[in-house]
């Protein structure tokens, strides 16, 4: 069967995230990660030692490139973690400590 995604996609109840103090609109069922980029933000923090910016690469939890911190918990996985009604999410904290 083929899916045509604009006819087709059904979407979750309209959600409200808050990104580095902006609000986005976002959608029950999709990850951060969806989120962040359906808004246009690519960028979802730094490197810690030489400030390089870092996305969604594996979309799928194991590059950990994708790390956010979400109502103050650092070290979440964008790509993994659902986006939930008034969450607060900072694009610019997330990292891990042994990086460079
Ligand atoms: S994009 Fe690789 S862990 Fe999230």
């Amino acid at each position: 069967m083929r899916v045509h995604l604009s006819s087709d996609l059904k979407r979750g109840k309209k959600v409200q995230i808050f990104v580095d103090g902006e609000t986005v609109e976002a959608f029950a069922g999709e990850t951060i990660a969806a989120a962040l980029l359906a808004s246009g933000i690519k960028r979802f923090r730094y490197t810690r030692k030489k400030g390089d910016p870092r996305g969604i690469f594996c979309g799928m939890g194991v590059c950990f490139e994708c790390l956010v911190t979400v109502n103050g918990e650092s070290n979440v996985r964008a790509c993994l973690t659902p986006v939930v009604d008034g969450m607060k999410i900072d694009t610019k904290s997330g990292w891990l400590a042994h990086e460079s």
